[in-house]
């Protein structure tokens, strides 16, 4: 990027942190066999006091300028945006001070604290073998995919795909904290409405600010502090499972969530409930599944989400197996033969590109990202495998089954499955 542009970019800048892209990687270290092209960059947040400095660190090698000069995308991270798109976490994550783990820790103070460190947090043995801190790189490249990033993290999380929205999410991910990463002690970051503390970050400041910039301050804190009031009064009101059940999802899952063929799936299916952990319950409510009939509803709040979910759960006959299901071993198989045997069978109810209902089938999106985001392979296998009583999915193993598929084949479908996902 050379200065001219950079100036326009910061100067015109008011609100907000200047995220640039560039191109060293934390993948590389993760993911040593498969560097993931798309996500192999860098994120730097530069700000007006730390412009200088960031951008000498940038001259030294000739080689990597040159990478610089073609692949720096700079995006500027717009903090209420950041927020809203911090509510896709909630279902999992609280973001105030103090605040209570849920199904994924407190994320109060994430930037540049250690990987894996919140005492009374179960994590899992890959993110606590990760090491290192929350710097910009390692957020981003766990927002892009936290599968790929992390292999064995339990955070099921379909991932952010635009930079933009990544670049959004960690700039206010960075204003939750008692002490800003140093970037943030500026001018700039602290005319963005989210950051509380306004006050300090502008004496942080080396030159002198104005009266205006005073005023703008107070008004600005003031603010932060009636956003952070009504959030707090914004909070969905807690209701029982049943009751939120009917107002929100009844019309598309029917009665008792029995559902409705090419229409919604069942929820209280005993086989479904019997291989779906909570996390792809919570998951799935609050995401949704993009490009399909099912809306995300994050805007319920974690606490109404899990209690939808023990509404299902009430519904349970058969024995809980999702930890045993979710832990078997990855699909191996050949994705040609899969693809037959999809094209061929599953293909008349899910449709050829997985696309279910909007092909006009009667079974769900199964080639659908989302979808395939929150479930392992476990999952699927068991699934194809048992099918689900009282629907059009049968088991596909076993003499009752409509073609009796080997162990296999069924790999092969899956491997399948994950490769169309993946060529979208
Ligand atoms: C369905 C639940 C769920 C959702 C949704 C979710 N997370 Fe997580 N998150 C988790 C779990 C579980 C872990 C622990 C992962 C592990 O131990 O491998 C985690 C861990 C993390 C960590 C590491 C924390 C640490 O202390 O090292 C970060 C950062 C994080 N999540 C950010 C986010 C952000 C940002 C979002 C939204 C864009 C999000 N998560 C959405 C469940 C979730
Ligand atoms: C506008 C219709 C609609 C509403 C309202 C709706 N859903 Fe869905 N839901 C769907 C559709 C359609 C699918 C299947 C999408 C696909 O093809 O993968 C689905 C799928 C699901 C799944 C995945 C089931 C599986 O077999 O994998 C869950 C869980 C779910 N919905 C829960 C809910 C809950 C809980 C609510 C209420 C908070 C809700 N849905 C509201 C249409 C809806
Ligand atoms: C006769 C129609 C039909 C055929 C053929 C069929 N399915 Fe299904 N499948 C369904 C229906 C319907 C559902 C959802 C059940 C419900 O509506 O509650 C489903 C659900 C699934 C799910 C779970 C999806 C989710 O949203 O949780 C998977 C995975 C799946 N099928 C895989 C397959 C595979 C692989 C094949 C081919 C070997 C196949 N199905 C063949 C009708 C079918």
């Amino acid at each position: 990027m050379n200065a001219f542009k950079f100036n326009v970019m910061a100067g015109s800048i008011l609100f907000g942190l200047l995220v640039v892209f560039g191109s060293r990687s934390f993948i590389n270290e993760t993911s040593k066999n498969e560097p993931l092209e798309k996500s192999a960059y860098e994120i730097i947040v530069v700000d007006e006091s730390t412009k200088a400095e960031a951008l000498a660190k940038k001259e030294a090698p000739i080689e990597e300028k040159k990478n610089l000069e073609t692949n720096i995308q700079p995006i500027v991270a717009n903090l209420s945006q950041g927020k809203k798109i911090a509510k896709k976490c909630a279902a999992c994550h609280s973001f105030n001070k103090n605040g209570k783990n849920g199904l994924g820790p407190n994320l109060y103070g994430i930037a540049g604290r250690q990987i894996a460190s919140i005492k009374d947090f179960k994590y899992s043995p890959a993110l606590k073998a990760k090491g290192g801190n929350w710097t910009n790189e390692t957020l981003d490249c766990f927002m892009i995919k936290p599968k790929e990033c992390v292999p064995g993290t339990k955070m099921v999380f379909a991932g952010l795909k635009k930079p933009k929205q990544r670049a959004d999410l960690i700039g206010y991910l960075r204003s939750l904290s008692d002490t800003p990463p140093p970037a943030q002690k500026s001018p700039v970051a602290a005319k963005a409405p989210d950051v509380p503390k306004a006050k300090e970050s502008l004496v942080a400041k080396k030159e002198q600010p104005t009266p205006k910039d005073i005023a703008k301050a107070k008004v600005i804190k003031s603010k932060a502090k009636l956003a952070q009031k009504s959030s707090v009064q914004k909070k969905p009101p807690l209701k029982k499972g049943d009751e939120l059940f009917n107002e929100n999802c009844q019309a598309c899952h029917q009665a008792d969530a029995i559902g409705k063929p090419g229409f919604a799936p069942s929820l209280t299916n005993p086989e479904l409930l019997s291989i779906a952990s909570d996390e792809f319950f919570i998951a799935t409510i609050a995401q949704g599944r993009e490009g399909t009939g099912m809306p995300p509803f994050s805007h319920l709040g974690a606490e109404n989400i899990k209690a939808i979910v023990k509404f299902l759960r009430k519904h349970e006959k058969l024995p809980n197996r999702a930890k045993e299901v979710n832990a078997q071993p990855d699909a191996h198989g050949d994705p040609r033969l899969g693809k037959q045997w999809y094209d061929y069978i599953c293909s008349t109810c899910h449709g050829l590109g997985g696309n279910g209902y909007e092909a006009g089938g009667t079974g769900t999106a199964i080639g659908n990202k989302t979808f395939l985001n929150t479930v392992s392979d476990g999952f699927l296998r068991v699934t194809i495998q048992k099918g689900r009583s009282n629907t059009r999915m049968l088991p596909f193993q076993g003499p009752e089954g409509m073609a009796n598929l080997s162990d296999g084949e069924i790999d092969d479908i899956i491997v399948y499955l994950r490769k169309l996902a993946q060529s979208e």
